[in-house]
Formats: C-alpha cells, sequence, structure tokens
C-alpha cells in the first residue's frame, strides 16, 4: 500500500522577499510531491513560538522568532509517498554552508538562521505543525 504523507513547507522571509518561492515550489513539485495548499502570510510571535516550541532552550531560540515574525513567508502543505524525507533531502543540511551543492539551502539560503526553508523532520510533527498553519478547510485531498 503506499504511504502518502504530508509535510508543511515553510518559505522563509528572506527566500520569500527574494522572490525565490516559486521555484522552491517548482523543485518539490518535481519530487513528485502534490502541493494541497500555499498561503502567504506575516507568523506572530504566538505561531512562531509554537512551531519551534522544541527549540524554546536552545540559544537560537529568540534570533530565530525574531528573524520568522519579521516579514512574510509563504506556508505550503504538500503530500506524497515519502514527503517528509524527499523533502528534507531537497532542502539540503542546517547550515546553508554545509548544505549538499544543488540543494534549496545551499542554493538560496544566506546563514544558519536565514536557510531559505523550513520542512517537517517527521510524520508525526508535520500533522501538528500542518494543524497551526492550516484549517481542513483549506487543504485539498493528496
Ligand atoms: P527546520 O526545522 O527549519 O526545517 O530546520 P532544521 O530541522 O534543519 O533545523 P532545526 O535544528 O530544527 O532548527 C530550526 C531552525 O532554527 C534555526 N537555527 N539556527 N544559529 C543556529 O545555530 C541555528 N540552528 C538552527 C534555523 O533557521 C533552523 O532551520
Ligand atoms: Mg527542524
Amino acid at each position: 500500500m503506499l504511504e502518502i504523507e504530508r509535510s508543511l513547507v515553510l518559505i522563509k522571509p528572506d527566500a520569500v522577499r527574494n522572490g525565490q518561492s516559486d521555484e522552491i515550489i517548482s523543485r518539490l513539485k518535481k519530487l513528485g510531491l502534490k502541493m494541497a495548499a500555499r498561503k502567504t502570510l506575516r507568523m506572530d510571535r504566538a505561531l512562531a513560538e509554537k512551531h519551534y516550541a522544541v527549540h524554546k532552550e536552545k540559544p537560537f531560540f529568540k534570533e530565530l522568532v525574531e528573524y520568522m515574525t519579521s516579514a512574510p513567508i509563504v506556508a505550503a502543505v504538500f503530500g506524497g509517498e515519502k514527503a517528509v524525507a524527499k523533502i528534507r533531502q531537497a532542502m539540503g543540511a542546517t547550515d546553508p554552508a554545509k548544505a549538499e551543492a544543488g540543494t534549496i539551502r545551499a542554493d538560496f539560503g544566506l546563514n544558519v538562521t536565514r536557510n531559505a526553508v523550513h520542512g517537517s523532520d517527521s510524520v508525526e510533527t508535520a500533522e501538528k505543525e500542518i494543524s497551526l498553519f492550516f484549517t481542513g478547510d483549506e487543504i485539498a485531498a493528496t
């Protein structure tokens, strides 16, 4: 049986401002995944703190929340077989300087904070994250 997974993708402020959203989405579609929802929004502090709650004790938490709330982002839901792992691989390492050539972060990331994209790191976190950003009505079946 095909296991269809979903993943939440966030295109971070610099990539949105630099007009790279469509190119990033097109790379993800080329993985054979379907985009089930997409919207542009400005995250508020409460949403950013919830989305990154797992990092709240980390030294970079404050900078991360400030960055993610600083300007509009694009949030999208992608679905398909092995969506979580495929997207993580296409994104590359957290630090763009260490990301493999040809990955989204290697091509569009500016530094470890301003690293162009977020992708869910497991099926469980994906479902939690999706529910923070989208209502059921906003998401097409994949
Ligand atoms: P993401 O959650 O955004 O998909 O990224 P990730 O799994 O590759 O990295 P994670 O460890 O979950 O960190 C979340 C985001 O925090 C920022 N960060 N800054 N200054 C630092 O050392 C540092 N480390 C992480 C990045 O924006 C990272 O994507
Ligand atoms: Mg993460």
